[in-house]
């Protein structure tokens, strides 16, 4: 035990001392156990507990006001006293204002931390960020793929090696709780957060969620190189009617279970610390006050037992939003009574001093609020805050070095996927010249999107010097490489003559939440008629989307012989994609979501069977652009020798099957193998296929394997009438590659 730890609980034992004859309302139940924070909760005053229960935006303890700052930004001494001294506020977060050197957020933090420990109970406060794709707010810190891009690579030793360099130059910039991963499914493409899942599917999803969290939070104990994760958006945030951030879900709590469910029990499971609640409705109640999703379900089902915050402002939503509250005060109660620890309130200073009145008026009881205190309290001591401070710049080497980038470049390459590539135009020799157009090739916002420097990520001012646009990276590979807007190439198409090959970039610029919601999830003309224009030429042409979401092009894109898809591959992301064109590497991603082919007709893969219904009665309604889990590489791979070990199984069974695989190209490539599996009568209408398994395979050139795949008949199950999982006796397909087989379960 350090000095700071030891002089704090001598305090505390003495003030508990002090305070023994006062009446023992805490009622021993499951979560008590840590004495040290029992003592430390006995001696804490009402406004320290509320205090713990609130937090607030780093500009509420900055000169200026929210979301006008003065410049440059600084903490205010004043401000801070009537928030750390005063309100006794015990966690902030970072939000509003831009990425900062390191040495900026080690003396910021420290300073909050220093505010803290002046207090008569100096407990520390629990700083919180968004780092969901490195840490996005520290200058030259290494900046990886979005989520989406993550599950694009398919490789979960990758995504662990990045979520613990996250989690280190996090911690390298003091902070210890990390606002990531995003748990929503991504089954809308129109929702403008879609790039922040790890796409459709929900076995998929919660494979990488769990990763994640590993990767994040470390294996056993928390130490100085890990931090906490945060599971968002507890639940059902994706689900959407409109498509837009923040509108109502309607949803059976069979879908709710069978789709959205999984991936936070996963997570829950491999020991997450912490949650974030939806900021939506589902079935006409808002989350923020369901106690059956945030106290039944979360607590009693899943045995959440870590620290549930709310999102952005969603108590005040409840009066000025959802209407389900007449004033702050009632809705204060009401997300209380469902189950909220902490509000991230994140702007005003009334909601601590409101909660304290609603317990001293007896309408919340001090056993409740204990009980989220607790929590906190037991979140903070695990992230080692009781213990030590501050790092210095000197305790983390590694921030933004070699090997740190390497492997953000390692993902932006494996997270790009190459859906079509006629006549082997791609890769191209060094000596060919290029025309590249389209103003996003010259965009390194672009590739990272939202959450990147700023919440929009819309100020290229902040970008990390030296890190390359998609442009910047084929010039200095290609000596015969020259640029064009859109339009200039709209006006005069036959200079497309002079060049070897067009490489045409479409997609969208950043956005996150309410400011990227659409109308028409249609690219916009500008780009449909840059897409049209190089179809009509015939000088070989290339497109590359870099866009977090499957927009649709107007388009099958036949009169386009290449395509590469880039899904916010980071800041090396220019790199990756230079490095695919000239074949420095081989692509291996594969898309985590079904590209839809028309606005609105967007079907998930695995939908039903009367999905697939089309007009003329045939069974093709599903007709996407590309299909979940397409992508190539520039080697062709046979799957054979598909063999089940036993074709009848019991219900306690595992399904084994053996696979070969042959990389028929001269190069070595990486494949990915996907294990799907369909029920062929259930109870509740089976969907057409499910993944159930997949696997990162290498493969040298001409190399062959053979795969051995184990898939537990229990992971066949769904939900049935009932809300129970259950396998149900009879046929199932298995589809792997090409190829397929049958097998039967029995009872
Ligand atoms: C958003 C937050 C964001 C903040 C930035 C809010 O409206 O909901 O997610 O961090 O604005 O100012
Ligand atoms: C977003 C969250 C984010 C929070 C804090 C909210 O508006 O929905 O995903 O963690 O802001 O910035």
């Amino acid at each position: 035990m350090n000095k700071i730890k030891a002089l704090f609980f001598l305090f505390l034992a003495m003030a508990v001392v002090a305070c023994q004859d006062a009446p023992q309302t805490e009622k021993q139940n499951i979560e008590t156990g840590d004495p040290e924070i029992e003592d430390l909760i006995k001696s804490m005053s009402l406004t320290e507990k509320v205090g713990q229960m609130t937090q607030l935006t780093l500009d509420m303890v900055c000169v200026g006001e929210p979301y006008n700052l003065e410049v440059p930004h600084r903490l205010s001494e004043e401000k801070l006293d009537s928030v750390i001294r005063v309100l006794k506020v015990g966690s902030i977060l970072n939000c509003g204002g831009h990425t900062y050197p390191r040495e900026y957020w080690l003396a910021t933090i420290n300073a909050i931390q220093q505010k803290a420990l002046q207090n008569e109970n100096p407990i520390p406060v629990l700083y919180g960020i968004d780092a969901i794709h490195g840490v996005n707010y520290t200058d030259s810190a290494s900046l990886f793929p979005q989520q989406i891009g993550l599950a694009c690579t398919w490789d979960t030793a990758l995504v662990k090696s990045l979520a613990t360099m996250s989690a280190y130059e996090t911690r390298a910039s003091g902070i210890r709780w990390n606002f990531s991963p995003v748990l929503d499914l991504a089954r809308d493409p129109r929702w403008p957060r879609f790039w922040e899942t790890f796409g459709e599917d929900v076995h998929l999803a919660s494979i990488m969620g769990e990763t994640m969290i590993h990767g994040y939070q470390g294996e056993g104990e928390i130490d100085s190189l890990h931090v906490s994760a945060c599971l968002k958006h507890f639940l059902g945030y994706s689900i959407t009617l409109s498509g837009k951030d923040r509108t109502p879900a309607w949803m059976p709590e069979r879908q709710l279970r069978e789709y959205v469910l999984p991936s936070f029990k996963a997570a829950i499971d491999a020991g997450a610390l912490t949650i974030m609640v939806n900021s939506g409705e589902i079935n006409g109640i808002p989350v923020h006050i369901d106690k059956t999703i945030l106290e039944d379900l979360l607590r009693d089902e899943l045995k959440f037992e870590g620290l549930a915050v709310t999102d952005w402002e969603d108590i005040k939503y409840l009066v000025t939003r959802h209407r389900v509250a007449k004033d702050y005060k009632s809705a204060i109660k009401m997300a209380i009574d469902a189950g909220i620890d902490m509000s991230m309130v994140p702007t005003d200073l009334e909601f601590p001093v409101l909660l304290k009145e609603l317990v001293e008026e007896g309408a919340i009881s001090e056993e409740r609020i204990n009980k989220s205190v607790r929590r906190i309290l037991t979140v903070k001591k695990k992230l080692g805050l009781f213990d030590s401070q501050t790092p210095s710049m000197a305790d983390y080497p590694k921030f933004a070095s070699k090997e740190h980038q390497d492997l953000c470049l390692e993902a932006a390459e494996k997270s790009l996927v190459l859906l079509k590539n006629e006549n082997e135009l791609l890769p191209l020799a060094q000596n060919k010249s290029l025309l590249v157009v389209g103003e996003l090739a010259q965009s390194l916002n672009a590739l990272n999107g939202g959450w990147t420097h700023t919440w929009q990520n819309n100020d290229p001012s902040f970008n990390t010097p030296g890190r390359l646009s998609f442009l910047e990276a084929l010039q200095q590979e290609y000596a015969k490489c020259s640029f064009l807007s859109s339009a200039d190439f709209q006006k005069n198409p036959n200079i497309a003559k002079s060049y070897d090959v067009v490489i045409a970039v479409c997609g969208e610029m950043p956005y996150t939440e309410t400011p990227g919601d659409i109308e028409d999830l249609n690219l916009d003309d500008e780009q449909q008629g840059l897409i049209q224009a190089i179809e009509r030429i015939s000088t070989p042409s290339i497109l590359v989307l870099i866009q977090g979401r499957p927009r649709t092009l107007g388009s099958e894109l036949n009169g386009v012989d290449a395509l590469i898809y880039a899904p916010l591959p980071g800041d090396f992301g220019g790199e990756a994609l230079s490095n695919l064109i000239s074949g420095t590497i081989n692509p291996s991603g594969r898309l985590a979501f079904t590209y839809p082919k028309h606005p609105s007709a967007h079907t998930c893969y695995d939908h039903k069977y009367t999905d697939q219904i089309h007009i003329d009665f045939s069974t093709n309604a599903v007709q996407p652009l590309f299909e979940f889990g397409s992508g190539i590489s520039y080697c062709a791979i046979d799957y054979t020798n598909l063999s089940l070990d036993q074709k009848q199984l019991g219900l306690n069974d595992t399904l084994r099957y053996s696979i070969t695989l042959t990389n028929k190209g001269d190069r070595a490539t990486r494949e990915t193998l996907m294990s799907f599996v369909s029920d062929s009568v259930a109870s509740i209408t089976p969907s057409v296929k499910r993944l159930r398994a997949f696997e990162s395979i290498t493969l040298e050139a001409g190399e062959s394997k053979t795969v051995d795949v184990l898939i537990p008949v229990s992971s066949l199950a769904f939900v049935d009438a009932n809300m129970n999982w259950i396998v149900e006796p009879g046929v199932f397909g298995l589809q792997v590659g090409p190829l397929t087989e049958t097998f039967e379960v029995y009872e």
